[in-house]
């Protein structure tokens, strides 16, 4: 498959995430392009099979939770009934955030595939795993033989 990755980041953390989901994607055999908004490749993205959609946890900490730059993320080229799984990095608490992005992710047009929250300071955690989860679940949703 051919996979973009496209994330807003402020500190960098989410950066991070972006880029060792991109080189995950690789070494399993796909093609990945990693982007922040603002510079995702438009033309790369229209062949796209499927996005990894991540940004930052934004809140009061206990409460208030929401995707950091929704909006810049929400500027960016829609992703046209894509498979997206979402991912999102956070400092102590994320509350529901993920249901937020999902609904950024559907607002742009995407088909929601789930997410996985990374905690700053872990953000290696689980990486693995979620990314061959999303990368099965792009598969079925899109009717290829993995
Ligand atoms: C304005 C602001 C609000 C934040 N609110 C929360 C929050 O409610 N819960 C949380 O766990 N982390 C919160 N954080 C921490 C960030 O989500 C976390 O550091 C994240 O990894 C930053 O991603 P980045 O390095 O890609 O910008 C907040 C950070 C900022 C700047």
């Amino acid at each position: 498959m051919k996979v973009a990755v496209v994330y807003e980041s402020r500190t960098g953390n989410t950066a991070h995430v972006a880029e060792m989901i991109g080189a995950a994607v690789q070494e399993l055999g796909h093609e990945a392009g990693v982007w922040p908004t603002a510079k995702a490749n438009l033309d790369y993205l229209t062949d796209a099979d499927m996005v990894f959609l991540g940004t930052w946890t934004d809140g009061i900490f206990i409460t208030g939770h929401n995707p950091g730059d929704a909006g810049k993320l929400l500027d960016m080229p829609g992703i046209w009934g894509k498979p997206t799984a979402g991912f999102m990095t956070y400092a102590l608490h994320a509350g529901k955030v993920l249901n937020k992005m999902a609904d950024v992710v559907t607002l742009l047009g995407g088909e929601w595939l789930g997410g996985r929250l990374f905690k700053r300071g872990q953000l290696e955690e689980g990486l693995a795993a979620y990314v061959v989860a999303a990368l099965d679940a792009a598969e079925e949703s899109l009717g290829v033989a993995s």
